[in-house]
């Protein structure tokens, strides 16, 4: 197991974003197609707590969290809801699909030669969670670090069309990931050059989601880069 991503703060947090900005405002046949599914726990609890009818593609790279996460579909029959492919999102034919979410690799550092390479997120951190907002899907979920250069993002989705519809923010600690010495140096550098904001032991993780629709009636993406830059 040592080698598949483990955080249960950070995995409930998007299981519970997933929920109450996903889930619940889906019809029921909509699908959902998930970058880095780790080892499915965060929607394999969702699906059990929401009545879900549509289909969920989930793409992870680590071949150990995909069979663990392949076995505990299994164990509670949600083959037909969950479905996940061991391979890059990047790298398939990418299906059509309402909703993209993620809580992707974020962590900034010089190089991928860190404890966990699969959660490398270049080196401001920004790198996945900025491609994957160049993916045009209409709906994007995807948890957004303090420490990982938050205003690009806001600014890629914007240059992308996107207005943030909802967003939810969970003041965290460092943990086994972010404080390997290697990262943390990296991240104290990002702060000087306001790419990263901290305060103590504590960084901000926003669930946000990002909504295309030219309709969508708010735009909080003010009041994101506000509370992401307050530390
Ligand atoms: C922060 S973890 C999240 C795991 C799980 N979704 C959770 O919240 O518990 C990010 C996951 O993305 C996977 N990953 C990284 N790059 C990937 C890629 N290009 N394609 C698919 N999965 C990738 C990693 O292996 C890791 O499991």
């Amino acid at each position: 197991m040592k080698d598949i991503f483990f955080c249960p703060e950070e995995s409930h947090f998007y299981s519970n974003c997933l929920e109450n900005f996903v889930l619940r405002d889906c019809q029921n046949l909509e699908s959902i197609v998930e970058f880095g599914s780790g080892d499915g726990s965060p929607v394999i609890h969702s699906l059990l707590r929401n009545k879900f009818e549509g289909l969920i593609q989930g793409y992870e790279l680590n071949t150990s969290a995909w069979k663990a996460a392949n076995s505990t579909i299994d164990e509670y029959h949600l083959n037909h809801k969950y479905v996940i492919h061991n391979y890059s999102l990047f790298d398939a034919d990418r299906p059509e699909a309402t909703y993209l979410v993620a809580n992707p690799p974020y962590l900034p550092a010089p190089d991928n030669d860190i404890y966990m390479p699969l959660l490398f997120g270049g080196i401001d951190g920004a790198a996945i969670t900025n491609e994957l907002l160049s993916l045009d899907y209409e709906n994007v979920l995807v948890l957004v670090s303090s420490y990982s250069n938050p205003l690009s993002t806001i600014q890629k989705a914007a240059d992308y069309g996107y207005s943030v519809n909802k967003f939810v923010v969970l003041p965290l600690q460092f943990g086994y990931y972010s404080s390997e010495p290697k990262v943390k140096k990296h991240i104290e550098e990002l702060k000087k050059q306001k790419m990263a904001f901290y305060s103590g032991d504590y960084y901000f993780l926003a669930g946000v989601l990002f909504t295309k629709s030219q309709k969508a009636a708010i735009n909080l993406s003010n009041e994101l880069a506000q509370v992401m830059t307050s530390l």
